[in-house]
This record gives structure tokens, C-alpha cells and sequence, in this order.
């Protein structure tokens, strides 16, 4: 995952930290093989607990530049925000006695107090999904590794999570797989306690919950937007036309046909998008990155259509490592820039318009939200390219619904 991005990190926005994630990334979708596909999947199919849905309450983070779920954990329910990621499946909190934890803003979970919290055991087969299981019998142990190189290891236990919205009341939902950390190096903070792992495997929440999930998100700058919205289950938002999603590992990817610029469609030949046989290539969707990366064969043709586009608007101040940068106001200074979109196969269109295919780097000043994607030509789309819409992930029919 991409989940940390500092706000004051912005100028600092394509730098080695978001590289390695998608490193990371291409090993691992390079590691899974069709067979270990086959073999998650059906571990998959085998875990649903429920058909009902859940919902959470979503808000944003603007210093890490993601979007977070308000979840309660355990019996008494215990409120935290969590930061929603796509691209990973173990989701987590940090908890006492910690070795090391960063600072959050809520007090930290202690499990003995809650009376739904059990230990996983290492025997359980969702045990041996979770990444570098290790540590004694006892106790299922995992240990991540983002991208953005934040560790963090503890150990799994099933618990009651409650998911509330301000509409639709109350849903608890027992013996859930959840994440305890007790040791997280990095620089997470501030109002997050942990991640909510959204990804396809068998540890993730939206596959002890069903098969289907949607969020929507409005602008990651409108702290007060209130219409932010997770749903884990049946009741996920599944409207307007989809697109095909396979999936590797953690990870759901979408194929990509064409980019444009207003009406101009850039001259990129779709080979660029297609996963190849060693495993480079192909598009991930990622809330859990800011930015949206691109293969160099995708990036340079749209940075020199949006520098042409500029001439007359804005001058430009070089780049931040591969994003262009101009001097300007977003909301001011780019009224009649087209919009940019992305079409994915089945026709169905992400259009970006300026609040989210660029991001103010400072006062004055802004750069293009796409970087180049520099290891194993991947392109991921972030979470300010999806500022708006309802993503709508549905794992038994392998589609992905985009909804503006
Ligand atoms: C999260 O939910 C709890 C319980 O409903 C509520 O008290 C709290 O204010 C919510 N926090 C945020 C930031 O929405
Ligand atoms: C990326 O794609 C280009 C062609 O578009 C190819 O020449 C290059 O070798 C690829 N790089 C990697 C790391 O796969």
C-alpha cells in the first residue's frame, strides 16, 4: 500500500518511498502464480460468514491523503478511524502493551478489556494467510511490509467489530479476523489507528463479509462532506457500468484502453496497459496510494499534452521529481481545463477533472497528481483520481462498477 503520504511530504510526491511501492507490488504480483490464485480463491469461497452488509461512515485524511473508516472494536465498542486500503488485506489496530506504536489521536486498544476479543490460533487456515506468519503456536503472528516502508507485526485475533452510519444505525459483526499491532515503524500518526485491508485475500474484511464492497468518496479536501461512505456486503452500491477486475494476490486489476484529454485521445498503443508475462504491467486500483502512476510509454504523452495545455494558463515551475509543477491556484486558474479520462475496457470511464488530476503542492503552486511509475511499468490509480465516484467491487463476478 501507498497509505502514508504526509501532507508535508507533498513536495516530495514522487520520491523513492512511492517507487518502492510499487516494487513491492510488481514482486508480488510476480510471486503469485496461477495456482496460488486458485488456491486463495477457494480458501475464499470457503470463509463467508454473512450475506448481510455493513456500513461505515468514511472521512478524510488530509495528511495522509486517504479516506478512513470509523469502526468500533470490540465489546464495549471502542470508536476508531481506520485508513481505508485497496491494496493490502490484513486490516489492524495498534494495541497494548506496545513495543512500538506511533502516536494516534484515540487511546490505544486494549484487548484484555474487551470481553468479544480471542486469539487466533496458529491452526486456524486463515493463519496461513496471514503474511510472515511466524512466532509460536499459540498465536497467529503477522508482520507487514507497506510500499512506503511502515512495518507492523502483532498477531490476529477474531472480534466483535460494530459499523455505524449516521443514517442507518447500528450493525455489529462477530468473530471477525482483525489485527492487533503491537510494533509499527514508520511515520503513520495523527488521526488514524490502523488500516482497514480492503484487498482480495482471505484475511481481508470484505471476504469474511461476503463477496461485494463500494465506497464513495467526495473531495479529499472537504473535511465536513458527510455522504463518504464504505459498504461491506449485499448492500454495496453496485450501479452503472462495469468493467472486468482480475485479481493477484491483494490486488484488483483493471484493464485500461485509452486516455484523453478533453476530446483529444492521447496516442499511447494499448499494449502499454497489458500485464505481460513476466507480471510488469497492468492497472491496479489503490485507495490506499494518493497519486495515480503511469509507465513511462503513458506518462510522457499526457505530461506533454497537460504542458501544452498550460502555455497559456500557468507558468510552469518545473518538475517534483517526474510531476510537473506550476505556479497557480488550482480552483482559479484552471476554469475551462479539460478533464482528463481514463476508459477502461467495456467503455467505462474515470473522468478526472482538475481537483483530481492535480494537487496543490503549496499556496501557489500545484502539480499534476500522476507520477511515473518507473518499476515494472505498473500503473496504480489513486485515491485523488477517485475523488467522487462510487467504486463498487463485486469478487463473485469479478467486476468492478465505476460511478460518477
Ligand atoms: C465515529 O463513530 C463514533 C460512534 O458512532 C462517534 O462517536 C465518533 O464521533 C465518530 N468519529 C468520527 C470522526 O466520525
Ligand atoms: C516497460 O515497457 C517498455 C515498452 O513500453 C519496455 O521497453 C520496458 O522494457 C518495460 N520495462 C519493464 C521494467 O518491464
Amino acid at each position: 500500500m501507498a497509505v502514508v503520504f504526509n501532507l508535508f511530504f507533498l513536495a516530495s510526491l514522487c520520491y523513492a518511498s512511492l517507487l518502492d511501492t510499487i516494487a513491492d507490488r510488481a514482486r508480488r504480483a510476480i510471486d503469485s502464480s496461477n495456482a496460488r490464485l486458485d488456491y486463495i480463491w477457494k480458501e475464499i469461497q470457503g470463509v463467508s460468514l454473512d450475506t448481510d452488509d455493513v456500513r461505515s461512515s468514511v472521512s478524510a485524511e488530509t495528511k495522509h491523503q486517504g479516506f478512513m473508516a470509523n469502526i468500533s472494536i470490540g465489546s464495549p465498542p471502542i470508536p476508531h478511524l481506520i485508513i481505508m486500503d485497496t491494496g493490502s488485506s490484513v486490516s489492524w489496530t495498534e494495541c497494548q502493551p506496545c513495543i512500538h506504536c506511533f502516536t494516534q489521536a484515540l487511546p490505544i486498544f486494549n484487548p484484555p478489556q474487551s470481553a468479544t476479543y480471542r486469539l487466533l490460533p496458529c491452526s486456524s487456515p486463515i493463519c496461513h494467510q496471514a503474511p510472515s506468519m511466524i512466532g509460536p503456536a499459540s498465536r497467529c503472528e503477522f508482520e507487514l511490509r507497506y510500499g512506503d516502508g511502515t512495518t507492523v507485526s502483532g498477531y490476529l485475533s477474531t472480534e466483535k467489530i460494530t459499523f455505524e452510519t449516521s443514517d442507518e444505525g447500528i450493525t455489529s459483526v462477530p468473530n471477525l479476523v482483525f489485527g492487533y499491532a503491537t510494533n509499527v515503524g514508520g511515520n503513520l500518526g495523527g488521526q488514524t489507528s490502523g488500516v482497514l485491508g480492503l484487498g482480495a485475500k482471505m484475511t481481508s474484511l470484505v471476504n469474511q463479509q461476503g463477496s461485494k464492497f463500494s465506497y464513495c468518496f467526495g473531495s479529499i479536501w472537504d473535511l465536513q462532506y458527510s455522504h463518504n461512505q464504505l459498504i461491506i456486503g449485499d448492500g454495496a452500491v453496485i450501479e452503472g457500468p462495469s468493467t472486468p477486475i482480475t485479481i493477484v494476490g491483494s490486488y484488483y486489476y483493471v484493464s485500461l484502453d485509452s486516455i484523453r484529454v478533453g476530446e483529444k485521445k492521447l496516442d499511447i498503443s494499448p499494449q502499454v496497459f497489458k500485464v505481460t508475462k513476466e507480471g510488469t504491467g497492468g492497472i491496479v486500483i489503490d485507495s490506499g496510494a494518493t497519486l495515480t502512476y503511469l509507465p513511462k510509454a503513458a506518462f510522457d504523452p499526457v505530461k506533454d499534452e497537460v504542458l501544452s495545455l498550460m502555455d497559456d494558463l500557468v507558468q510552469y515551475v518545473g518538475t517534483l521529481s517526474s510531476c510537473p509543477c506550476f505556479w497557480g491556484v488550482i480552483d482559479r486558474d484552471l476554469v475551462g481545463f479539460p478533464v482528463v479520462t481514463f476508459t477502461f475496457a467495456n467503455g467505462v470511464d474515470l473522468a478526472l477533472d482538475v481537483k483530481s488530476f492535480f494537487t496543490p503542492a503549496g499556496p501557489h503552486k500545484f502539480c499534476m497528481a500522476v507520477a511515473l511509475s518507473t518499476v515494472a511499468n505498473l500503473t496504480l490509480i489513486g485515491v485523488l483520481a477517485q475523488q467522487s465516484y462510487n467504486i463498487a467491487y463485486d469478487l463473485a463476478r469479478n467486476i468492478v462498477s465505476i460511478h460518477g
